[in-house]
């Protein structure tokens, strides 16, 4: 079944029988994050929740299937940290989250958009969502990755590996990630930079163009501060 027909195969649940899935997901999931890095943490988890309900309305995207695909959206993202990006963190959670939704009583329709959403959200990945409900999880994980919590993310995550705040001896195109180069300014320049051009919901892209003006700021002083300047 095409991941796109979601919407005419949504199963009818009752808000309070919904209410009562969501938590169910949101107890499995949070276990998944004890001992979480900080930059990819449980905290991270909600607020990408919240930007998906805040993204899923104004998108009319069915909010079930979104709210339980944001909850269990970096499910696999220990495993990624653990080999040092070797193992994809959308492919693992993937695959772990088509077992923790089995049981629930959702349409095989809303099950495959769920593993759909979770397995497409990635910046990086080959995938590209192609369900309205996967553009508005993917537009929420991206808005989380800039504006001030990004930035305060990306210095978290340098710091989380032993990187350093920046290295101006070193073309950025001849570093490595993971390493002691995978810089916040790195991050910047290579991934949040290019983010607001990505971004693939009307809602989405509005909260991007206001993230991305604060974030271009903050590094344009960072870097002159960073030389004696400013
Ligand atoms: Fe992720
Ligand atoms: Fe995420």
């Amino acid at each position: 079944m095409a991941v796109h027909s979601i919407n005419a195969s949504k199963v009818s649940v009752n808000s309070s029988l919904m209410q009562d899935i969501l938590l169910r997901v949101k107890e499995t999931a949070k276990e998944i994050f004890n001992g979480a890095c900080g930059s990819h943490d449980w905290d991270h988890t909600l607020r990408v929740y919240h930007l998906c309900d805040r993204i899923g309305k104004a998108e009319k995207a069915d909010l079930d299937v979104v709210r339980i695909a944001a909850l269990l959206h970096d499910i696999g993202r220990s495993q990624q940290d653990k080999t040092n990006g070797d193992v994809c963190h959308a492919r693992q959670g993937a695959r772990l989250a088509r077992e923790i939704i089995r049981p629930l009583p959702l349409s095989e329709a809303q099950r495959e958009n769920i593993v759909h959403c979770i397995r497409t959200h990635r910046f990086r990945g080959c995938r590209r969502p192609e369900t309205i409900e996967a553009k508005v999880l993917f537009d929420a994980d991206r808005l989380d990755a800039i504006g001030a919590v990004g930035v305060a993310r990306a210095f978290l995550f340098a710091g989380e590996i032993g990187a350093r705040l920046h290295n101006p001896d070193i073309k950025i195109e001849d570093t490595q990630p993971y390493s002691e180069n995978d810089t916040g300014y790195r991050e910047y320049k290579l991934k949040l930079s290019k983010i607001k051009n990505r971004m693939l919901t009307d809602e989405g892209k509005k909260l991007a163009d206001k993230r991305h003006l604060f974030m271009a700021d903050f590094f344009k002083r960072f870097i002159n501060e960073y030389k004696g300047k400013g």
